[in-house]
């Protein structure tokens, strides 16, 4: 997600800075092939002057990833990570809580936007190509961090949806498993994101 998204990001015109990987190698890698204003750093640089932090890792990383980061106050976490148990097959948190809200209360002073976790990856570049507008849900508890977020949902080519404050990531982040049953237990491949359709009399 993170890779994929950065380099969108990048080809939209943002600066982004690819960090969090086992090796360093394949996050300059990543950064060339982005073709736009990219780099590699750690998650320290990368949250240093960024205006926006996309979180998009294991739910088990999430803790060593933010220690690594440092001091985030006042920065803008947009979080596609979901809170699934290490052999990925359940959400370790929900009904009552979120992983987008456990993240918020780790790091609070932060503002934390949930967003991108509820499509496949694979579908990010075709979304981005423009050839349909996909919507994409996304919920927060404040208004300007949810702007940038609509900024960057609007950039890779989905048709923002706000669902509300942060506590609607309890319903979004279980959506995220039907859409995962969709693209990986079905036949007809990953590349799928869903739209909603309003019908006014
Ligand atoms: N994939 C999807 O379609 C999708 C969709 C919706 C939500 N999500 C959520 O998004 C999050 C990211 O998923 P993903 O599929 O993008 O994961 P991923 O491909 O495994 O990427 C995670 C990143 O973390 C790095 N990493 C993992 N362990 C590390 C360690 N010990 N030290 C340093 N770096 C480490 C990986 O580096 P390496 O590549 O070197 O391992 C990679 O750069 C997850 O929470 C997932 O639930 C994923």
């Amino acid at each position: 997600m993170g890779g994929k998204l950065g380099t969108l990001f990048a080809r939209a015109g943002h600066e982004v800075v690819f960090s969090y990987a086992h090796r360093t190698e394949k996050l300059k890698r990543l950064a060339r092939a982005a073709q736009g204003k990219a780099r590699a750093g750690t998650p320290r640089e990368a949250a240093q002057d960024a205006d926006a932090l996309l979180l998009a890792v294991h739910w088990s990383r999430v803790d060593d990833v933010l220690s690594q980061a440092g001091d985030l106050s006042g920065k803008v976490i947009v979080t596609c990570s979901l809170p699934m148990n290490a052999d990925d097959s359940a959400l370790l948190i929900g009904h009552d809580s979120s992983g987008a809200e456990a993240l918020a209360k780790k790091v609070p002073k932060t503002r934390v936007v949930s967003a991108f976790g509820t499509v496949p990856s694979e579908v990010l570049f075709a979304v981005y190509e423009g050839r349909r507008k996909p919507s994409l849900v996304y919920c927060g508890d404040e208004a300007r961090s949810k702007q940038v977020a609509v900024e960057l949902i609007r950039d890779v080519g989905f048709d923002p949806v706000d669902a509300g404050p942060l506590r609607i990531a309890r319903y979004t982040e279980p959506f995220t498993l039907l859409i995962a049953q969709l693209a990986y237990e079905g036949t007809e491949g990953p590349e799928l994101a869903y739209r909603f359709e309003r019908f006014r009399s």
